[in-house]
Protein backbone atom coordinates (compact mmCIF):
# COMPACT_ATOMS: atom_id res chain seq x y z
CA UNK A 1 0.00 0.00 0.00
CA UNK A 2 1.25 3.70 -0.71
CA UNK A 3 1.37 6.16 1.73
CA UNK A 4 -1.35 8.25 0.49
CA UNK A 5 -3.94 4.58 0.75
CA UNK A 6 -3.74 5.10 4.62
CA UNK A 7 -4.60 7.47 7.22
CA UNK A 8 -1.64 9.34 8.56
CA UNK A 9 -1.22 10.11 12.12
CA UNK A 10 1.17 13.21 12.99
CA UNK A 11 3.17 13.76 15.79
CA UNK A 12 1.12 15.82 18.28
CA UNK A 13 -2.20 14.74 16.47
CA UNK A 14 -4.75 13.14 19.31
CA UNK A 15 -7.51 14.39 21.48
CA UNK A 16 -7.42 14.69 25.68
CA UNK A 17 -8.67 11.78 27.44
CA UNK A 18 -11.34 13.54 29.33
CA UNK A 19 -13.08 13.94 26.06
CA UNK A 20 -14.18 9.65 25.92
CA UNK A 21 -15.06 7.01 28.00
CA UNK A 22 -11.99 5.26 29.16
CA UNK A 23 -12.09 2.78 31.95
CA UNK A 24 -11.66 4.29 35.33
CA UNK A 25 -8.63 2.07 36.15
CA UNK A 26 -6.37 3.65 33.57
CA UNK A 27 -7.51 7.35 34.21
CA UNK A 28 -3.84 8.34 34.82
CA UNK A 29 -2.55 6.03 32.99
CA UNK A 30 -2.80 7.36 28.87
CA UNK A 31 -1.41 10.70 28.09
CA UNK A 32 -3.97 10.84 24.89
CA UNK A 33 -6.47 9.19 22.73
CA UNK A 34 -4.48 9.02 19.35
CA UNK A 35 -7.30 6.92 17.21
CA UNK A 36 -10.96 6.46 18.92
CA UNK A 37 -12.80 3.16 18.68
CA UNK A 38 -15.16 5.15 16.17
CA UNK A 39 -12.43 5.89 13.87
CA UNK A 40 -10.57 2.74 14.30
CA UNK A 41 -14.22 0.48 13.37
CA UNK A 42 -14.86 2.77 9.83
CA UNK A 43 -11.40 2.19 8.68
CA UNK A 44 -11.60 -1.09 9.41
CA UNK A 45 -14.59 -1.62 7.42
CA UNK A 46 -12.86 0.44 4.58
CA UNK A 47 -10.20 -2.19 4.88
CA UNK A 48 -12.63 -5.07 4.19
CA UNK A 49 -13.67 -3.58 1.55
CA UNK A 50 -10.05 -2.71 -0.60
CA UNK A 51 -9.30 -6.93 0.68
CA UNK A 52 -12.78 -8.20 -0.64
CA UNK A 53 -11.95 -6.27 -4.40
CA UNK A 54 -8.54 -8.13 -4.30
CA UNK A 55 -9.66 -11.73 -3.56
CA UNK A 56 -10.89 -14.28 -6.48
CA UNK A 57 -10.70 -17.52 -3.73
CA UNK A 58 -11.66 -18.70 -0.25
CA UNK A 59 -8.82 -17.01 1.66
CA UNK A 60 -7.23 -18.57 5.51
CA UNK A 61 -7.11 -15.40 7.51
CA UNK A 62 -4.41 -15.61 9.85
CA UNK A 63 -4.51 -13.53 13.08
CA UNK A 64 -1.69 -12.61 14.91
CA UNK A 65 -2.31 -13.02 18.73
CA UNK A 66 -2.86 -11.50 21.43
CA UNK A 67 -2.52 -8.17 19.81
CA UNK A 68 -4.80 -8.62 16.74
CA UNK A 69 -7.82 -10.22 17.73
CA UNK A 70 -10.28 -7.71 18.34
CA UNK A 71 -9.02 -6.27 15.20
CA UNK A 72 -9.17 -9.34 13.09
CA UNK A 73 -12.95 -10.15 14.93
CA UNK A 74 -14.18 -6.48 13.27
CA UNK A 75 -12.64 -7.58 9.70
CA UNK A 76 -13.95 -10.79 9.03
CA UNK A 77 -17.25 -9.14 10.62
CA UNK A 78 -16.99 -7.14 7.56
CA UNK A 79 -15.63 -9.15 5.05
CA UNK A 80 -17.83 -12.34 5.31
CA UNK A 81 -20.47 -9.50 4.11
CA UNK A 82 -18.78 -8.54 1.12
CA UNK A 83 -18.32 -9.45 -2.53
CA UNK A 84 -15.17 -9.88 -4.89
CA UNK A 85 -14.71 -8.09 -7.98
CA UNK A 86 -16.41 -10.41 -9.95
CA UNK A 87 -19.63 -9.72 -7.50
CA UNK A 88 -18.81 -13.36 -5.26
CA UNK A 89 -18.49 -13.65 -1.34
CA UNK A 90 -15.40 -14.98 -0.15
CA UNK A 91 -14.96 -18.02 1.80
CA UNK A 92 -13.08 -18.00 5.11
CA UNK A 93 -11.49 -20.02 7.14
CA UNK A 94 -9.63 -18.94 10.11
CA UNK A 95 -6.10 -19.45 11.62
CA UNK A 96 -4.47 -18.46 15.22
CA UNK A 97 -0.79 -17.80 15.30
CA UNK A 98 1.32 -15.95 18.30
CA UNK A 99 3.92 -14.28 17.91
CA UNK A 100 5.99 -12.36 20.93
CA UNK A 101 8.61 -10.42 20.44
CA UNK A 102 8.18 -7.50 22.96
CA UNK A 103 9.18 -6.74 26.95
CA UNK A 104 8.41 -3.58 28.52
CA UNK A 105 7.78 -1.02 25.35
CA UNK A 106 11.73 -1.89 24.09
CA UNK A 107 12.06 -5.27 21.24
CA UNK A 108 13.79 -7.61 23.44
CA UNK A 109 14.96 -9.36 19.96
CA UNK A 110 13.51 -12.74 20.41
CA UNK A 111 10.41 -13.84 17.73
CA UNK A 112 8.49 -16.66 19.14
CA UNK A 113 6.20 -18.18 16.64
CA UNK A 114 3.57 -20.72 17.92
CA UNK A 115 1.73 -23.18 14.90
CA UNK A 116 1.87 -27.08 14.22
CA UNK A 117 3.25 -28.56 11.63
CA UNK A 118 -0.10 -29.78 10.41
CA UNK A 119 -1.52 -26.33 10.88
CA UNK A 120 1.20 -24.96 8.78
CA UNK A 121 1.50 -28.00 5.61
CA UNK A 122 -2.08 -27.15 5.02
CA UNK A 123 -1.69 -23.67 3.83
CA UNK A 124 -0.19 -25.18 0.12
CA UNK A 125 -1.92 -23.52 -2.28
CA UNK A 126 -4.17 -21.37 -0.65
CA UNK A 127 -4.52 -17.60 -0.42
CA UNK A 128 -3.33 -16.57 3.60
CA UNK A 129 -4.07 -13.00 4.66
CA UNK A 130 -2.47 -12.41 7.97
CA UNK A 131 -4.08 -10.06 9.98
CA UNK A 132 -1.53 -8.03 12.38
CA UNK A 133 -2.24 -5.26 14.69
CA UNK A 134 0.91 -3.15 14.67
CA UNK A 135 4.02 -2.97 12.11
CA UNK A 136 6.96 -1.41 14.57
CA UNK A 137 10.54 -2.43 13.31
CA UNK A 138 8.92 -5.06 10.87
CA UNK A 139 10.78 -7.80 12.07
CA UNK A 140 8.00 -10.31 13.28
CA UNK A 141 5.83 -9.86 9.82
CA UNK A 142 9.33 -10.41 7.63
CA UNK A 143 9.85 -13.34 9.77
CA UNK A 144 6.22 -14.88 9.55
CA UNK A 145 5.86 -14.76 6.24
CA UNK A 146 9.37 -15.97 5.15
CA UNK A 147 8.49 -18.70 7.62
CA UNK A 148 4.64 -19.51 5.99
CA UNK A 149 6.07 -18.87 2.23
CA UNK A 150 8.34 -22.19 3.16
CA UNK A 151 4.84 -24.24 3.14
CA UNK A 152 3.71 -23.15 -0.47
CA UNK A 153 0.72 -20.91 -0.26
CA UNK A 154 -0.41 -20.04 -3.26
CA UNK A 155 -0.39 -16.03 -2.08
CA UNK A 156 0.37 -14.03 1.41
CA UNK A 157 -1.10 -11.28 1.86
CA UNK A 158 -0.74 -9.27 5.11
CA UNK A 159 -2.98 -5.92 6.91
CA UNK A 160 -1.68 -4.16 9.81
CA UNK A 161 -4.23 -2.13 10.87
CA UNK A 162 -0.98 0.41 12.56
CA UNK A 163 1.80 1.18 10.86
CA UNK A 164 4.97 2.94 13.16
CA UNK A 165 6.81 5.58 11.42
CA UNK A 166 10.36 4.68 13.04
CA UNK A 167 13.68 4.91 11.96
CA UNK A 168 14.23 1.23 13.35
CA UNK A 169 12.16 -0.13 10.40
CA UNK A 170 13.22 -2.83 8.74
CA UNK A 171 11.48 -0.70 5.53
CA UNK A 172 8.54 -3.68 5.43
CA UNK A 173 5.29 -2.08 4.50
CA UNK A 174 1.98 -4.44 4.51
CA UNK A 175 0.04 -4.87 1.69
CA UNK A 176 -3.06 -2.71 3.96
CA UNK A 177 -2.83 -0.25 6.81
CA UNK A 178 -5.12 1.10 8.65
CA UNK A 179 -3.30 4.25 9.95
CA UNK A 180 0.53 5.41 10.14
CA UNK A 181 1.26 6.25 13.46
CA UNK A 182 4.05 8.46 14.84
CA UNK A 183 6.96 6.66 16.79
CA UNK A 184 5.20 6.50 19.96
CA UNK A 185 4.15 3.13 22.29
CA UNK A 186 0.28 2.85 22.00
CA UNK A 187 -2.05 0.73 24.04
CA UNK A 188 -5.70 -0.14 23.64
CA UNK A 189 -8.12 -2.08 21.23
CA UNK A 190 -6.32 -4.95 22.44
CA UNK A 191 -3.09 -3.37 21.97
CA UNK A 192 -1.39 -4.16 25.33
CA UNK A 193 2.16 -3.16 27.47
CA UNK A 194 2.67 -5.68 29.58
CA UNK A 195 -0.60 -7.48 29.39
CA UNK A 196 -2.39 -4.27 30.22
CA UNK A 197 -4.75 -1.99 28.77
CA UNK A 198 -6.36 -5.28 26.33
CA UNK A 199 -9.83 -3.98 27.90
CA UNK A 200 -9.14 -0.33 26.12
CA UNK A 201 -11.54 0.74 23.22
CA UNK A 202 -9.27 3.26 22.26
CA UNK A 203 -5.68 3.64 20.61
CA UNK A 204 -4.36 5.81 22.95
CA UNK A 205 -0.69 6.89 23.70
CA UNK A 206 0.35 5.36 27.30
CA UNK A 207 1.75 7.99 30.01
CA UNK A 208 5.05 8.04 31.96
CA UNK A 209 2.85 7.19 34.70
CA UNK A 210 1.42 4.19 33.16
CA UNK A 211 4.60 2.79 31.75
CA UNK A 212 5.90 3.06 36.04
CA UNK A 213 2.71 1.25 37.11
CA UNK A 214 2.83 -1.83 34.87
CA UNK A 215 6.60 -2.21 33.91
CA UNK A 216 7.81 -5.92 34.81
P1 LIG B 1 8.03 -5.51 15.17
O1 LIG B 1 8.62 -6.88 15.01
O2 LIG B 1 9.02 -4.54 15.75
O3 LIG B 1 7.38 -4.98 13.92
O4 LIG B 1 6.93 -5.63 16.29
C1 LIG B 1 5.68 -6.12 16.10
C2 LIG B 1 5.04 -6.48 17.42
O5 LIG B 1 5.51 -5.65 18.51
C3 LIG B 1 3.56 -6.22 17.38
O6 LIG B 1 2.87 -7.35 16.96
C4 LIG B 1 3.23 -5.86 18.82
O7 LIG B 1 2.97 -7.04 19.55
C5 LIG B 1 4.49 -5.25 19.37
N1 LIG B 1 4.45 -3.76 19.39
C6 LIG B 1 5.20 -2.92 18.66
N2 LIG B 1 4.91 -1.63 18.94
C7 LIG B 1 3.92 -1.67 19.84
C8 LIG B 1 3.15 -0.63 20.51
O8 LIG B 1 3.30 0.59 20.30
N3 LIG B 1 2.21 -1.07 21.39
C9 LIG B 1 1.97 -2.39 21.65
N4 LIG B 1 2.66 -3.38 21.05
C10 LIG B 1 3.62 -3.02 20.16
Amino acid sequence: MNPSEWIDIKEGDGHPVEHFVIPPHYSKDLDRVLVSHGLIRDRVEKLAHLIAKDSSKPLVACCVLKGAHVFFAQLMENLKKLKNAEGKSIPLSFEFIKAKSYENDKSSGQIKLSLSEEDLKSFKGKDLLIVEDIVDTGRTMVALVERLKQYEPASVRVVSLLLKKTDRSNRYVPDYVGFAIPDLFVVGYCLDYNEYFRDLDHIAVISEHGKKAYAV
